[in-house]
């Protein structure tokens, strides 16, 4: 298991972070890589893989339903089983702290005559999977203990129907999920999304061969896959993820005199409303060189420490930024007046509940902040007193975040636990202390 002691760590002052970088995979991509390569016929090679500990665990979740997932020198390989050819994993498949992970597998078990138990961590086990369930039923799956968290058992189908299915909640992975199960079934499977998420599960499956169309129902956008499918392997080039990037973005906007350049990272529409919010703040931030890569635009950031001012985040903005909120919560401290974030309902079912732990390292760390219903609002210009200890409930995020935060606070913050990092950004320490952060255990500190 990943998580066994806690390990704490102290963000201090630190000096101007300066250099140039490349942040590991994206984490989303990462995922559906492997789940497609798992899908299709022949060989797929993934190069920028993110090795984090969520992403092995989809590879093995793989590999014990007789998918071969492995590293071959700077590659992953995936030798493919071809739409339905998954056999019935001989234990559980643990999917640890990842949603992402075991949500969008359920997609892909529902069209596979096979049993699975499916088991993650703590905070894995408190989180929703009736939202992807309830669609995969539907389409023929059988959950067997009629679960709606983990643990769970679940059945799938060699004759899986097609839907039609209207989203409930702005969700790429209810949507993904659906749209892998689709490719099992006979017939068109199609989504219709309220609020648009991010597509790069719409973007692979047309490279790898899938019949996909893209249009309109009621003004909503509507994804509509083809069943029997039949996908070819491919080579993936997975950029850098802009999630990751987001904390050493946010690290040179708070530390005076930064300047870092962050290349190769995804820039895709989908993902990006973070760094269109930076630019409402009037960050010196700015995309050179972008380009696309393997289907996904691209391009190298540079950042440029600078006074921010607080801005209003329109609820809409949700969707593109989700992962993004506690990182910007924590800069907007550093920014003058109210930042005021709406429409945060989802992050109260992330690995912790976001917008409650972030609001309390936020108030354990001197700053102002308030919420109601689904807002956050954030009082910044007036000082970061730091000196807090911050709870991080099994999420590399908020710890992430936290970290950040310290870095230009006047006392060092203290997060009592960095074990889950790995899950996501295992680099994490080591890049930002390459650029020159002070991040110190307890025990360094005391010396
Ligand atoms: C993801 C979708 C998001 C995001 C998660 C990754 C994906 O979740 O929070 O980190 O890869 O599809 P929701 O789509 O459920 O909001």
């Amino acid at each position: 298991m990943l998580h066994t002691a806690k390990q704490p760590l102290l963000a201090l002052r630190s000096p101007a972070l300066r250099g140039t970088v490349r942040v590991p995979g994206d984490k989303s991509i990462s995922h559906r890589a492997l789940m497609l390569g798992a899908l299709a016929s022949g060989r797929t090679r993934i190069t920028g893989l993110l090795q984090g500990e969520d992403v092995l665990n989809t590879g093995r979740a793989l590999a014990a339903m007789g998918c071969p997932v492995r590293p071959v020198g700077a590659v992953w390989e995936v030798l493919g089983r071809g739409v339905g050819g998954l056999a019935t994993p001989a234990g559980p498949l643990d999917f640890g702290n990842s949603g992402t992970g075991v949500r969008l597998m359920t997609g892909v078990l529902a069209g596979n005559d096979i049993l699975a138990r499916l088991v993650g961590d703590a905070s894995l086990s408190r989180r929703p999977m009736g939202r992807v369930l309830e669609p995969l039923v539907r389409m023929g799956a059988e959950v067997l203990d009629g679960a709606r968290t983990l643990p769970l058992t679940l059945r799938g189908s060699g004759d899986l129907l097609p839907i039609e299915y209207e989203l409930p909640v702005a969700s790429a992975q209810i949507k993904s999920a659906i749209l892998l199960a689709g490719l099992h079934a006979s017939g068109q499977t199609s989504v219709i999304e309220p609020q648009a998420t991010r597509d790069h599960t719409e973007r692979m499956l047309g490279y790898f061969g899938a019949r996909l169309t893209i249009g309109e129902r009621d003004a909503k956008r509507r994804v509509t896959v083809e069943g029997n499918a039949e996908l070819e392997g491919r080579d993936v080039e997975v950029p850098g993820d802009p999630s990751s990037a987001a904390f050493l973005v946010a690290a040179a906007l708070m530390v005076p005199g930064s300047e870092i350049l962050i290349e190769g990272v995804l820039v895709n529409p989908t993902r990006t409303g973070f760094y269109k919010t930076l630019g409402e703040m009037g960050a010196d931030i700015a995309f050179h060189n972008e380009r696309e890569q393997g289907g996904e635009p691209v391009a190298d950031i540079s950042v440029r420490h600078g006074q921010l001012k607080g801005v209003a985040v329109p609820p809409e903005r949700a969707p593109s930024m989700i992962d993004e909120y506690p990182i910007l919560a924590c800069l907007a401290a550093y920014a003058s007046g109210e930042t005021h974030m709406a429409g945060l309902a989802e992050l109260k079912v992330k690995e912790s509940d976001r917008l409650a732990a972030t609001l309390a390292g936020l108030r354990a760390n001197g700053i102002r902040a308030g919420s109601q219903g689904d807002s956050l609002s954030v009082e910044g210009g007036k000082g970061v007193p730091g000196g807090g200890t911050v709870e991080t409930h099994l999420d590399h995020r908020i710890a992430m975040a936290f970290l950040t935060l310290g870095l230009a606070a006047e006392a060092p913050v203290r997060v009592d636990d960095t074990g889950m990092i790995a899950t996501s950004f295992p680099e994490f320490r080591g890049l930002m202390q390459g650029l020159g952060a002070n991040l110190a255990t307890p025990e360094d500190d005391r010396r």
